[in-house]
């Protein structure tokens, strides 16, 4: 591929290399797998990645396929956890996320590619630009792993069962876009419904806005044979709860999960399923107290959330058909 272009200077900004049409994502190949997990927002938590570990080798499934759906860097910024995280990632399919982008663009644009909306404040945009700042001092020490990172692609199609998958990072315009986040999936607006609906997938996984949803558009909605279900992970690397410290990823499979499960759905036979992910609350603190002391940007911007997850709850997150 071509080298991604420098044209991002902020976390405000939509690069328009991040950019695609959702009838192109229509058009691509799929890959046949019938055990699926998505796992999007990793953010570099080991401890994540271990209980993950765990999930995959005790799955009842022969050969279950998982993809890294983005951002599964970010708080890793020493070298021995930018190598371990992304050699671990690298071994399964991947998506580049923002961050992934933005570590890979050569020269460093200096953002972190978020592409935040303005209900963020400015605060956690320059926090989060300080962050990929520092995790790029660790990325510009190995080229030949941000040429890996550059060669992912950024949307991919799967056949699981009957369904036909899309797995995004951001929403179906733009690997860092904000329509499918939880506000905008409780109440959709005819131009995101025209979108997913354009995706011609029965089924749309996504992460990037950090805030899990999942929910099913009827078919009256949106004009396809059957419904559509959309599910965002939030963070698999992060809490998604209030005073509930798990990551959360998604699996869809044709069989049910062998694993705790959230909420989930059934589409005709393919089920899909959020799952907690379980990871050592403590380790994980004291690994990132190591890495990102009081005062620093990620301390400021993530320790509240980490320590005690944010206000929503698991019933914020379970749309329409979801049970
Ligand atoms: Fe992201």
């Amino acid at each position: 591929m071509n080298s991604i272009s420098s044209d991002n200077n902020s976390g405000r900004t939509c690069p328009l290399d991040y950019r695609y049409k959702p009838q192109d994502l229509a058009a691509a190949s799929i890959d046949t797998t019938d055990t699926l997990y998505i796992v999007g927002g990793l953010y570099g938590n080991p401890l994540a990645l271990k209980a993950l570990d765990q999930l995959l080798t005790t799955e009842l499934t022969e050969n279950p396929r998982c993809i890294f759906n983005g951002d599964f860097n970010w708080f890793n910024h020493t070298d021995q956890y930018f190598l371990s995280i992304n050699e671990y990632a690298l071994q399964h399919d991947c998506l580049r996320g923002n961050v992934e982008t933005e570590l890979a663009r050569r020269p460093f644009a200096g953002g972190c590619g978020c592409g935040y909306p303005d209900t963020v404040a400015d605060s956690v945009v320059n926090w989060s630009n300080l962050i990929i700042a520092t995790l790029n001092a660790s990325a510009s020490e190995h080229p030949q792993l941000q040429a890996r990172l550059e060669a992912l692609p950024i949307t991919k199609r799967y056949q699981v069962g009957n369904a036909k998958v899309q797995v995004v990072h951001g929403d179906c315009q733009s690997l860092a876009g904000w329509s499918l986040a939880r506000e905008n999936l409780i109440d959709p607006q005819t131009n995101t419904i025209a979108d997913i609906s354009a995706c011609n997938a029965d089924i749309i996984a996504c992460t990037h806005t950090c805030e899990p949803i999942a929910t099913t558009l009827s078919s009256a909605i949106t004009g396809a044979t059957q419904d559509i279900a959309v599910i965002n992970n939030g963070a698999a690397g992060m809490p998604n709860f209030s005073h509930e410290p798990f990551g959360l990823i998604t699996r869809i499979g044709i069989t049910p999960s062998p694993h705790e499960t959230l909420y989930g759905t059934k589409l005709d036979s393919v089920y899909v399923e959020a799952l907690p992910l379980r990871y050592d609350q403590k380790a994980f603190l004291d690994w990132f107290l190591a890495l990102w002391p009081a005062g620093t940007a990620a301390h400021e911007s993530y320790f509240q959330r980490l320590s005690e997850g944010p206000k929503t709850t698991v019933a914020d997150s379970r749309g329409t058909g979801f049970t």
